[in-house]
Formats: C-alpha cells, sequence, structure tokens
C-alpha cells in the first residue's frame, strides 16, 4: 500500500475496518506530514506524547470555533462538546477540570467497586443463552454506573445509548448534513433532560456528581455546567462501551490467553492496559497549534496548524511497542495513549480501567463456555472505535 492509499483508506469505510496497515505505512513515511486540506497527522509513540503535553498545542475551542463558524452555537450537539472541559484551554479548563476532579475522586471511584461487581453479575446471570454481547453487557454496564455516579436515573439505557450515538458523532473530522442535524437533536434532548435534573438536584441535593457540580460555589456557569454533565455522560459510556466489547471479541479468539486471565484474575490491570494499547477505543486526538512550532530536524509548523494525533498508530508504534500488532499482556510498562496526555488526560481513566477489570474476569469465570456465534460487525467509525454488534451464545 502506498502513502497516498494508506492516508485515503482510513476516511473509507473499509479502511476504518482495521486502520492498522495503513497506520503502519504513514508511521513508516513520517512522524509528522500533511495531507488533506493541510491537517497534519501524527503517527509515532513519542512524538504524539510529546505534543499531547505542549501547552502551546491546545484544543480547538470556543474562540477558534467562532473564527471558522459563527453559528456553531445554533447545533446544540457541536455546543454541547465545545463549551465542555474537552474543547477548553487554560485558564477556563483547569477551572472546569477541577471542580468535576473534585468531584470525580480516586475514592468515589474506588467505592463503586462492589456495585460494578454486582450490576456485572446481575447482567451475565440475565444473559440469554444466544444474545449479542454489545446490547446485553457492554452497553448497559457503563450505562449504569456514569448514571450511578451522575445520579441519573438509569431506566432508560437505551434513550441514553442512541443520543450517545448521535452527538458523538461531532467528534468525527468527517461528518454529514444527516448526522450533524441528529447531533443537534440529541445535544438539546440531553441538555432538557439535564436542566431537569439540575433544578431537582438543587432544591434536593443527594451524594451524586450532578448534584456537588450544581452547587453554588462550584464556580461553573449554567452552560458550562450542562455541557459537563453531557460529557461526562455521554464520554463516560461510549468509550468504556468499545472497550469491553473490543476486549471480550480479543479473548474469544485468543482462549489461551483468556484461560490465563480465567485463572489467575490478578492479571487483569495488565489485559485491560494491553487491550487498551491493541485496539484502542478513541483512535485520534485532535489539537491545533497555538504559536509557530519547532519540531526540530527542520521541521515548523505556522501557528494554527491543525494536528491529528492518530493514537492507534503510536500505540502500534514499534519504536515503543517490538512486535506491535501481537496481544501481550507481559509487555512491561505498557502506558498506551489511549486516555490521552497532559492537561486533557482522561478523566474517567479510573473508572473505565475499573469496569475493564471487574468485568472480564467475571465473563470468563461465570460463563466459561461463552463463544462468539455469528459475525462481528464494528461501527463505521474513525475515532470511536469499537464492535457495533457481537453475537455470542454463552454455552
Ligand atoms: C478525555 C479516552 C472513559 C470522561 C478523554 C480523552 C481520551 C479519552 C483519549 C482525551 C481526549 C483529548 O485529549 O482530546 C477514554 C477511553 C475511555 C474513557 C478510551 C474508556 C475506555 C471515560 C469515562 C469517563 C470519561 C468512564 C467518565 C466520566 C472523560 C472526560 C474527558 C475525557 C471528562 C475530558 C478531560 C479534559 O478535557 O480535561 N477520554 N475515556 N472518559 N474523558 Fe475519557
Amino acid at each position: 500500500m502506498d502513502f497516498e492509499t494508506a492516508l485515503g483508506s482510513l476516511f473509507t469505510p473499509d479502511g476504518r475496518r482495521n486502520p492498522y496497515p495503513a497506520y503502519d505505512v504513514l508511521r513508516e513515511h513520517a512522524p509528522i506530514f500533511s495531507g488533506l486540506d493541510g491537517r497534519w497527522f501524527v503517527t509515532t509513540h513519542a512524538l504524539t506524547s510529546r505534543l499531547l503535553r505542549d501547552p502551546s498545542v491546545r484544543v480547538a475551542d470556543a474562540a477558534v470555533y467562532d473564527s471558522f463558524w459563527p453559528d456553531w452555537r445554533d447545533n446544540r450537539g457541536v455546543a454541547s462538546i465545545v463549551q465542555s472541559m474537552l474543547l477548553t484551554n487554560p485558564p477556563d479548563h483547569t477551572r472546569l477540570r477541577r471542580a468535576a476532579a473534585a468531584t470525580f475522586t480516586a475514592r468515589r471511584v474506588a467505592a463503586m467497586r462492589d456495585m460494578i461487581t454486582a450490576q456485572a453479575t446481575d447482567l451475565i446471570k440475565a444473559m440469554p443463552e444466544r444474545t449479542d454481547f454489545v446490547s446485553a453487557f457492554a452497553y448497559p454496564l457503563p450505562i449504569a454506573v456514569i448514571c450511578a455516579l451522575l445520579g441519573v436515573p438509569d431506566t432508560d439505557r437505551n434513550w441514553f445509548r442512541e443520543q450517545a450515538a448521535d452527538l458523538t458523532v461531532v467528534l468525527e473530522p468527517i461528518s454529514t448534513e444527516e448526522e450533524m442535524a441528529r447531533a443537534d437533536a440529541a445535544g438539546r434532548e440531553l441538555e432538557d433532560y439535564f436542566i431537569g435534573l439540575i433544578a431537582e438536584r438543587q432544591k434536593a441535593p443527594r451524594e451524586d456528581l450532578t448534584s456537588a457540580l450544581a452547587a453554588a460555589g462550584s464556580g461553573l456557569t449554567g452552560q458550562e455546567l450542562l455541557a459537563n454533565l453531557v460529557l461526562m455522560l455521554v464520554a463516560g459510556f461510549e468509550t468504556t462501551t468499545n472497550l469491553l466489547g473490543t476486549g471480550l471479541k480479543l479473548l474469544l479468539d485468543q482462549p489461551e490467553q483468556a484461560a490465563r486471565l480465567r485463572a489467575d484474575p490478578e492479571l487483569a490491570p495488565a489485559f485491560v492496559e494491553e487491550i487498551l494499547r491493541w485496539d484502542s477505543p478513541v483512535q485520534m486526538a485532535a489539537r491545533y497549534a497555538s504559536e509557530p512550532l519547532d519540531l526540530g530536524d527542520g521541521l515548523h509548523l505556522a501557528a494554527g496548524a491543525d494536528l491529528n494525533l492518530l493514537l492507534g498508530s503510536a500505540n502500534h508504534d514499534p519504536e515503543r511497542y517490538p512486535d506491535p500488532h501481537r496481544f501481550d499482556p507481559d509487555r512491561p510498562n505498557i502506558q498506551p495513549v489511549s486516555f490521552g496526555g497532559g492537561a486533557h488526560y482522561c478523566l474517567g481513566a479510573p473508572l473505565a480501567r475499573l469496569e475493564a477489570q471487574v468485568a472480564f474476569p467475571l465473563l470468563l469465570t461465570m460463563l466459561p463456555r461463552l463463544a462468539l456465534a455469528g459475525e462481528a460487525r464494528l461501527r463505521d467509525r474513525l475515532v470511536l472505535r469499537g464492535y457495533a454488534e457481537l453475537p455470542v451464545t454463552t454455552g
């Protein structure tokens, strides 16, 4: 495959199904190159890690959106992401992130272990003999967990699933008009939902994140509060669902690895890190250079340059991970860039890890004969990667 074909393939359904051969070609071509509309693509682990931590490499925030799309606030799907911490830079980012992190503490996450175990156990017991693992487990578990944390009644899981799927399309580099209209509708629905919940929690606070963030003194404007709650709900399960689906598919494809984890659940943290590396649920992070960047070797980027950091490619960089396409939970010091890095490092990483570390050993021990039962279907997305459908038999 030549370089142009490799780059083009990332924007086709076939290429998206397995982007790793294309990443290899692009990485061999260069650690960073400009393609499509002058955007820069970053392929190596070293440069991705460096740029994620460089304070002059920022996210495209409201001011940047204003410069190329003055009406972006009219699309509430776009607005809810742009006004959240994900697309905010310091000093606002620091303030938003601090407020959320103060409620999203390591203690609160660790205290979720029993609840996660109980939910996962119930879901496994309820799985019929033949089912779609994504609908029966990979969605409902993270939805139940993030809903419990935010204090959102999870009575309508399918509704959240649909809204999130429509909304997250705004993270893709290319989307159709129809997709953008659906993202707008989903943004409006989710905002309306949280407006109601915030009012309830302000009247009668509970022990949940919505109450904590909605309390006077959290330092967030009403719009920021809404955007960050929508972000946490959506980010809280879309990606974790993909981690659970990808991980289960891998364990069923590689029974010798599944047998190791079944025999020794203490291996779960290493397995989860390697699953995250091997097929990252988030494949790309977008940034721009807020000032001219000197990358060495005579390479200079102008201020305003758009950067796409190919996290999936960085995770398969042979310089950092020998024999990168092999799944090997015994690798030392895995540390994939799947949760990003620097100021925007995933706020929910400890929670996502905990859910997966609990789920995989439970699934393997409670359902020792779990097997694939038909064609697994991937979602057709470049940024958020995972299975839409994973038919299994439970034995
Ligand atoms: C940010 C991945 C689960 C909340 C991020 C970023 C990545 C990521 C790559 C950084 C994006 C960037 O730098 O542009 C993942 C993956 C997950 C996961 C792979 C699961 C396997 C969660 C969960 C939550 C969450 C469970 C729960 C609330 C967030 C938030 C941010 C974020 C709030 C924005 C942080 C900021 O901008 O400071 N995530 N995430 N994520 N994630 Fe996650």
